[in-house]
């Protein structure tokens, strides 16, 4: 058997990524081999590809890009304890460092010293990734590939509609990309009563109501604040806001959408810093403001799994696109045009 395998690389600091061979991992102490079957593009992705500030300043090249994935496990290195090879897995892609404070007390999600699949060291976008043990997640029977591909971003959404109580309220989405057109469905089935979406978008925007928002707004259009504004109680706001979109715009439009006393949960990134009337935005209104990063270890991914189980998640709308690997150019420009949602590379 040959010791290498195709790969996508971020091989320079320039725009673009490329297809090449990469030497296979390997399989270390704690570590599965994992032979990867689908992979999801998201916007983390675009960023390396597009080498911009925010790359520069947070990538190393050369390594292998993608953090999204499906696979079947190869081999599982020594001391593996309860993983077997051909059995489906996708993977937590945050390694905490296992052994600081945070990592020890259920917040590995923000160990300071976690390392990122596709970002701090190489990913998934190859035929074979390796992976610790303490980070691969098995696939349940049911559950379809393409989904479990996109598990990582799914619990992104998951653990921002989670981190406060939603059953009962009127949540707003600002931004419908993959992520908020999931919050949106995540939201519904955990009880909101309605569920409001601003996006540009138009093709988005019907897709936020296909998945579950009672309306969804163009923020280019004058007079959509007072539009949404008369959806909520008393016209005062929405009790939720979830900032989705990591547009200074958006951001801004949280915090008028969000009503006095209300909550919101940050979890786009804005790719510069951010100037905010705080007195007018925060602290007069008395408003809630929460950073999400990531997904809770493991509590989103039980979630996540708990929602499909259950069929209340249909996430297949979703996935635009769905092509082989070698086409990867093809689906970098589409998702760079705004011409699709979540494009899946297959790679077998
Ligand atoms: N905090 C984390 O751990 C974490 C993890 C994953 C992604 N993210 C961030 O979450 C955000 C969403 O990710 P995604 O993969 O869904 O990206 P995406 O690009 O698919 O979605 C962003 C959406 O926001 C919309 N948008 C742009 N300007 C807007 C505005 N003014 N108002 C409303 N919507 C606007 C865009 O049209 C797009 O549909 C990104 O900023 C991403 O970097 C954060
Ligand atoms: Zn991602
Ligand atoms: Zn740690």
């Amino acid at each position: 058997m040959t010791n290498k395998m195709p790969a996508l690389l971020k091989k320079n600091g320039a725009r673009g990524i490329t297809l090449d061979s990469a030497p296979r991992p390997s399989c270390g102490r704690s570590e599965v081999l994992i032979r990867i079957q689908k992979t999801g593009i998201c916007g983390t992705d675009l960023h390396i590809y597009a080498w911009d500030e925010w790359a520069q300043s947070r990538v190393h090249p050369p390594f292998i890009v993608g953090h999204e994935f499906v696979g079947v496990i190869e081999a599982v290195g020594e001391g593996v304890d309860g993983f077997a090879p051909g059995e489906q897995v996708s993977g937590e892609g945050h390694i905490g460092c296992g052994h600081c404070y945070f990592c020890r007390t259920g917040q590995g999600h923000i160990c300071r010293k976690v390392e990122i699949i596709g970002v701090d060291r190489d990913g998934c976008f190859a035929q074979f990734m390796s992976l610790p043990q303490s980070n691969v997640w098995k696939v349940r029977p049911g559950i379809p590939p393409e989904v479990a591909a996109i598990f990582d971003p799914l619990g992104n959404a998951m653990h921002t509609v989670m981190a406060q109580p939603v059953a009962g309220k009127t949540l707003a989405i600002v931004g419908a990309g993959a992520i908020g057109l999931m919050a949106c469905k995540i939201a519904r089935a955990a009880g909101a009563l309605r569920v409001l979406v601003v996006e540009p978008q138009a093709q988005k925007r019907a897709m936020a109501v296909e998945f579950g928002a009672e309306d969804a707004y163009d923020p280019a259009q004058t007079g959509w604040f007072e539009e949404f504004a008369k959806k909520t109680s008393d016209g005062v706001g929405a009790d939720v806001v979830l900032e989705i979109s990591g547009s200074l715009a958006g951001i801004r439009n949280a915090f008028e959408m969000v009503r006095p006393g209300g909550e919101v949960a940050l979890l786009g990134i804005p790719s510069n810093p951010v100037t905010l009337n705080l007195s007018e935005a925060i602290i007069f209104k008395g408003v809630t403001v929460r950073g999400i990063n990531g997904r809770l270890m493991y509590e989103s991914w039980y979630q996540c799994e708990r929602f499909l189980m259950e069929h209340k998640l249909d996430l297949s709308p979703l996935i635009t696109h769905q092509m082989p690997y070698q086409r990867y150019e093809e689906a970098f420009d589409l998702l760079q045009r705004g011409q699709a949602v979540k494009i899946i590379l297959d790679w077998e």
